[in-house]
């Protein structure tokens, strides 16, 4: 039985997908000009966060279980491809007659990327890696963590134009949840050694 309190990382890479596929969905074209660049914003910061978690511990891990296998070797330029549409927004703010189409493509892309994740290399993963699922869940969570707080001006910046909550992206909450977690799992260990 998988006692680790820490989700695994295929439970973390999912968790991810969804909030920003939520943060995507709340973006229209007759939003204010502030609340789209928060939402892109966040959006981004979480997209940046989310593909560097991967490509430090997810990708490699897998490197062996699909090895020349073309659906894990185009995910890195996919990757790049959307640091250089965040870039772009990023360059232009929400008054340029591009913005909305860019991030409509930026979302487009993700969509796409996301389900070639979800449909081969998760399961891919769940079936190869089973036993180190929940290790490689806990390492992700410490490197989170790490990454959540380089960010956090950026986050903050734009939580204060009163978009969303920060929790609906999991930039603060997941290294909230980690971190709660770590420090009952650091006590539970504390008072089976005093036991
Ligand atoms: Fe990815
Ligand atoms: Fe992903």
């Amino acid at each position: 039985m998988d006692i680790s309190p820490f989700p695994t990382i295929t439970s973390m890479i999912r968790m991810d997908h969804t909030h920003v596929m939520a943060a995507f969905h709340r973006y229209h074209a007759d939003t204010s000009w502030p609340r789209k660049r928060a939402i892109v914003e966040l959006v981004c910061t979480a997209l940046q966060i989310h593909a560097q978690l991967e490509e430090e511990l997810f990708y490699p891990a897998l490197s062996e279980a699909m090895a020349g296998d073309e659906r894990l070797t185009k995910s890195r330029p996919e990757h790049e491809k959307m640091r250089e549409d965040i870039a772009k927004l990023r360059s232009m703010g929400p008054e340029h007659a591009a913005y909305d189409a860019l991030f409509m493509q930026l979302m487009r892309e993700v969509m796409h990327h996301v389900a070639d994740e979800e449909t081969v290399l998760l399961p891919t993963a769940e079936r190869a890696l089973a036993s180190q699922l929940s290790d490689l869940g806990m390492r992700m969570t410490k490197r989170r963590i790490q990454l959540v707080a380089q960010n956090r001006p950026t986050a903050i910046a734009a939580n204060t134009v009163g978009t969303f909550p920060l929790a609906s992206l999991t930039l603060v909450s997941i290294g909230a949840f980690a971190l709660a977690r770590c420090l009952r799992a650091g006590s539970a260990h504390r008072a089976r050694d005093d036991a």
